[in-house]
């Protein structure tokens, strides 16, 4: 029997003791031995639930127990979720997380603890929810070189975008919808602003290129300016927005990047709809491949937890080795990416949106008046941002 303490019993806690439960037999088959929760630390009583019986508040309780060789962190938040968890690895006990802020600042860190004590740091949880696409980029895309990553990482802003779009609804009733469901996070900024997303971009480029991304270096925009009116556009172009994280090797560098695109009817990501999360990766030899799946919740995010206490289980004495160096990746300036924008600026504007701006293709869209509307050819973000400006661009989305 291995002994594992539960720090935080919220949406994810809760879920990885209910999946342990509902799915105990074949979890403790494919473990090879049994799994059990003995300790859960919570700030929190929890009187008439079962789980009061193993509650305790104090961490040192677990931290001193020789007997829990794995700990699950599903509290979130930086601290103190980065000092329990140091001091579990430097103990010598394995470490599974669903804490992205955790993952994207201290990964490399906690990484280098786990190799030297010979335990596991293991982070499945932490991008894409359900969806295996850690252990996926660690140990099945081994003999590809990325050269890209594309993903709607965020459940919530992928469920918001989706209403907003089949059925017109307004953005704070369907956020609300959103966090009653629990996919969103505590504070919905951290959705809504794309800083979730943009942590989840930063793990999954610090593990595709083997060193450090700060996600601050990150150009990370939400989804709190796309209109009704943005919304009727994407319809006219057959396209859908979708917040999307993306990092691509191109000319000797990374680019990274989080923002709301419009995504073409034949694109991959187009129909990824509600919380599904997908995530679309390039490889040199591979060429494309795609995961897709619940991408936030209760269960999804403890399915994903679950599977990396079983790993844990099944390496006990042996670290799985991960490419992540302290060493800090300096990403690509912000203004030399390049992409294609859709632009809509006043009627007025015409004009001079065509004298600034190669224009690849005009957009008609019958339900919006007194706008001239277009798609950019390839330009940089540079020149782009300079020329919106000059024409006092009213909104622009950028092409996937
Ligand atoms: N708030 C996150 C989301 C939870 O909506 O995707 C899963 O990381």
């Amino acid at each position: 029997m291995i002994n594992i303490a539960v720090l935080g019993y919220g949406t994810v806690g809760s879920g990885v003791v209910e999946v342990i439960n509902t799915n105990h037999a074949s979890i403790n088959k494919r473990a090879g031995q049994e799994i059990n929760v003995k300790y859960v630390l919570d700030l929190r009583d929890f009187p008439g639930d079962p789980i009061q019986e193993k509650i305790v508040h104090d961490y040192s309780v677990i931290s001193n127990d020789d007997d829990i060789k794995i700990v699950v962190e599903v509290m979130g938040g930086v601290e103190p979720a980065y000092t329990f968890v140091k001091e579990a690895l430097l103990k010598g006990k394995s470490v599974a997380t669903s804490n992205k802020e955790l993952v994207a600042k201290h990964g490399a860190e906690l990484l280098a603890i786990a190799k030297e004590k010979k335990v596991n740091f293991l982070f499945e949880a932490s991008v894409g929810g359900g969806i295996p696409i850690i252990r996926p980029l660690n140990n099945s895309l081994t003999a590809d070189k990325i050269r890209e990553i594309t993903g709607i990482l965020n459940g919530t802003t992928n469920y918001m975008l989706t209403k907003m779009a089949n059925e017109g609804a307004d953005y704070d009733s369907v956020l609300k919808d959103a966090q009653e469901k629990g996919y969103a996070e505590r504070n919905p900024e951290a959705d809504v602003e794309g800083y979730d997303a943009c942590r989840k971009i930063a793990i999954l480029t610090s593990l595709a290129f083997g060193k450090q991304v700060d996600y601050e270096d990150i150009h990370t925009e939400g989804i709190t300016k796309i209109s009704d009116v943005d919304m009727k556009y994407a319809k006219a172009m057959e396209s859908s927005i979708k917040l999307l994280g993306i990092s691509k090797k191109a000319d000797g560098n990374v680019y990274a990047m989080v923002s709301p695109r419009m995504v073409g009817k034949n694109h991959p990501l187009y129909s990824v709809n509600d919380v599904f999360n997908a995530i679309f990766v390039n490889g040199n030899v591979l060429g494309d491949v795609m995961f897709y799946g619940s991408g936030a919740g209760k269960l999804p995010t403890a399915s994903a937890v679950v599977s990396d206490v079983v790993d844990a289980v099944k390496h006990t004495g042996t670290n799985i080795m991960t490419i992540w160096e302290q060493e800090k990746l300096q990403l690509g300036d912000f203004g030399d990416c390049k992409n294609q924008f859709f632009v809509r600026v006043a009627k007025d504007k015409e004009a001079m949106a065509k004298e600034l701006f190669e224009i690849a293709k005009e957009v008609k869209c019958e339900e919006v008046s007194g706008e001239y509307a277009f798609v950019t050819e390839i330009m940089t973000e540079a020149e782009f941002s300079e020329k919106a400006a000059k024409v006092e661009a009213i909104s622009s989305i950028r092409l996937a």
